[in-house]
């Protein structure tokens, strides 16, 4: 009989070994256009790792566990590297989500009833910057600012106004399905007005803030928060960073003890080798296809009479206004994935649908980019878009055409991560 410690998942859990091989070929024969999701390197994927074993309660020099020394060692790797890219200095690698570190900055800054100003969820913003259904919304007075109606650009004089009125005690600046630039100066400038703290929310910008892609919210921000696992290319999981070390000491604080315990190892391991992976020519390389991918792909969506939210993107993602195609986000993210396209629906600014159904779609194009799309493909996915959603052509071409592109982006090699 094989000993259950040392048998493999596909000896003593078929089953869910099968999964993994569907997700396998799930991934590697579909066109990901998520514009939070991408692939990490092999070598991200080797680090998250037997560290999974280690209990590593709280910071570098400081653990509440014994046999931390190769853990601590790879923390401070970790933030270092951190640091350097970011130029802010100090980092927490430990949170384990985007929402979890903004929890983690609300709880070391914040009190239960505090004023905060975000990003409206309808116009583009995150959960966790004053959505109702949120910890956010339900804990703290959250008021929201939106995009003007002309051009769908944030309405920095309303963030000025809403913030002379009520003086939240924090303002956040950061987005999940806004494609344009973010005046992170322009918000300093606010914040200081009403003497408020600045989070700059960079969950879905900071590879492009990385290679100086996109502004940055340094100096200007206090705080800044960000997922790992987006144009980032990291592993799935947070960061925080700030500018005065004893915001970074009540944040650390706030994060151990205040909401969790042990940190998840692997995950900061896996992080440590995303962030050298950030200052790599090839990350800059990469991020610069990034851009040049998604302009092109909206200027060919544009030419087959897409309408995209203010007109085109300046990062990664694009927001696509579907009701002159007379469909709803929810039917055309069900269509596309009918042929292998995997996207999501979206609302958009002033959207008069609920966000179950929406208006929209968001496409995103880290993920294909990793898989180094080239412009033909690009050319191609457009069309292909445009014979799901407008001509309706026949779900079993379409989906032969997806599978032609497939078939040339690069993907794991099934000897490293099938069994
Ligand atoms: C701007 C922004 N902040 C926070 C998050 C939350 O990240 P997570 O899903 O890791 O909790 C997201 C996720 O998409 C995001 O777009």
């Amino acid at each position: 009989m094989n000993d259950f410690f040392l048998s493999r998942v596909w000896e003593s859990d078929p089953e869910v070994a099968k999964i993994i091989e569907r997700e396998y070929f799930r991934q590697k024969d579909t066109i990901d256009l998520i514009a939070s999701e991408n692939f990490v390197s092999q070598s991200v994927l080797d680090a998250f790792s037997i560290f999974t074993n280690k209990y590593a309660e709280g910071y570098p020099n400081g653990r509440y566990y014994g046999g931390c020394e190769h853990a601590d060692e790879v923390e401070l790797l970790a933030i270092d590297r951190a640091v350097k890219v970011f130029k802010y200095p100090y980092a927490n690698v430990q949170v384990h989500s985007g929402s979890q570190a903004n929890q983690a900055v609300f709880l070391a800054c914040l009190e239960p009833g505090d004023t905060i100003l975000g990003f409206s969820l309808d116009a583009g913003g995150h959960l966790t910057h004053g959505s109702r259904v949120n910890m956010s919304g339900k804990w703290f007075n959250a008021v929201t600012y939106g995009v003007r109606k002309d051009d769908y650009l944030i309405d920095m004089r309303q963030v000025e106004s809403l913030a002379l009125h009520h003086k939240p005690k924090l303002i956040i600046a950061g987005a999940s399905a806004y494609t344009r630039h973010i005046d992170f100066a322009r918000f300093r400038e606010i914040a200081d007005k009403v003497g408020s703290l600045l989070l700059a929310d960079i969950a879905h910008y900071s590879g492009l803030i990385a290679t100086d892609l996109y502004p940055s919210p340094y100096p200007f921000a206090d705080v800044i928060t960000t997922t790992t696992h987006k144009v980032l290319r990291g592993p799935r999981g947070g960061m925080i960073m700030a500018k005065d070390p004893g915001v970074m000491k009540r944040i650390n604080s706030a994060v151990f003890p205040g909401m969790q315990g042990g940190p998840i190892m692997q995950a900061i391991v896996a992080k440590a080798v995303a962030f050298k992976e950030l200052q790599s020519d090839n990350f800059t390389e990469y991020a610069n296809s990034v851009l040049r991918n998604a302009r092109s792909l909206a200027t060919e969506l544009i030419e087959k009479g897409f309408n995209l939210i203010t007109g085109g993107t300046d990062s990664h993602m694009m927001l696509i206004d579907l009701t002159k195609q007379g469909i709803t986000g929810k039917d055309a993210e069900f269509l596309l994935s009918q042929v292998g396209i995997i996207c999501n629906k979206n609302t958009i600014p002033f959207d008069e649908k609920s966000p179950f159904i929406t208006s929209g779609v968001r496409f995103g194009v880290a993920a294909v980019t990793t898989r180094r799309i080239s412009q033909e493909h690009i050319k191609e996915l457009a069309h292909i878009i445009y014979d799901t959603l407008v001509r309706r052509s026949s779900i079993d071409s379409l989906k032969a055409r997806v599978m032609q592109i497939t078939r040339d982006l690069q993907f794991y090699s099934a000897d490293n991560i099938l069994f």
